[in-house]
């Protein structure tokens, strides 16, 4: 039996303040957030716009815990062509690059492209995307992605088939053997944290359950009460 891997908890700043970034990435570190989650949206492969690089590096200062150290910011692009962007996220100190499979015109010379800077990368499948290419490029992936919305808003409502597409890819990760994160994003809340880690998940990313919550430390410790219960 693989060993049950740590949670983790990404939060999503696309539902942050944005007049107040910055500080908001570092309130929700010192919240308790794992993780930032980063949404780059180019009005093109979804209908919305959102940060580039340059907000990536201007933010990376404040990405860091009270005693100094850094904690990572993960870089969700949802932009098309991708691997412009890729490469400028990698060259800017991303440690984990996602992108959509069905954005890129050549999934394993991008997976390459991320990892040749020394990123790790992370592959995203939309609700309606099939798996089939995981099969074939499994060996190169640190992270596989689920959408639990369409991508482009937060605060949408959790696609229950997400569930069973979860199931698939747990049980594919665990027959290859390597150490291969599975993450679920969009629609996570304490109402369904639970059933998304059953399903295989290990890996939460939370925008408007937290940044919509009076307190972010609340909020984060009532997602991880859920896990731990
Ligand atoms: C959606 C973004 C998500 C979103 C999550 O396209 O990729 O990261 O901000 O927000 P919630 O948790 O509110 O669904
Ligand atoms: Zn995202």
């Amino acid at each position: 039996m693989p060993m049950k891997a740590p949670s983790f908890i990404a939060a999503s700043i696309l539902s942050c303040d944005l007049a107040r970034l910055g500080e908001e990435v570092r309130d929700v570190v010192a919240a308790g957030a794992d993780y930032i989650h980063f949404d780059v949206m180019d009005n093109h492969y979804v209908p919305n716009l959102s940060f580039g690089p340059a907000v990536f590096r201007a933010l990376k200062p404040y990405a860091c815990k009270a005693d100094g150290s850094p904690v990572a910011i993960s870089v969700h692009l949802m932009v098309q062509p991708v691997d412009a962007m890729a490469e400028a996220f990698a060259r800017a100190g991303a440690s984990l690059v996602c992108f959509h499979v069905d954005a890129s015109t050549d999934v394993d010379r991008t997976l390459q492209l991320i990892r040749s800077f020394g990123s790790t990368a992370g592959l995203v499948f939309n609700p309606a995307e099939p798996l089939g290419t995981l099969e074939w490029v499994l060996d190169e992936v640190d992270l596989v992605l689920l959408m639990g919305v369409n991508p482009g808003f937060a605060g949408q409502a959790f696609i229950e088939s997400t569930l069973r597409k979860l199931e698939h890819v747990r049980k594919f990760i665990d027959l290859s053997g390597r150490s291969v994160r599975l993450s679920v994003d969009g629609g996570v809340k304490v109402k369904n944290i639970r059933r998304i880690a059953d399903a295989g998940a290990d890996t939460f990313v939370a925008g408007s359950a937290i940044f919509g919550a009076p307190n972010y430390k609340c909020a984060i410790d009532a997602l991880r009460n859920v896990l731990t219960r």
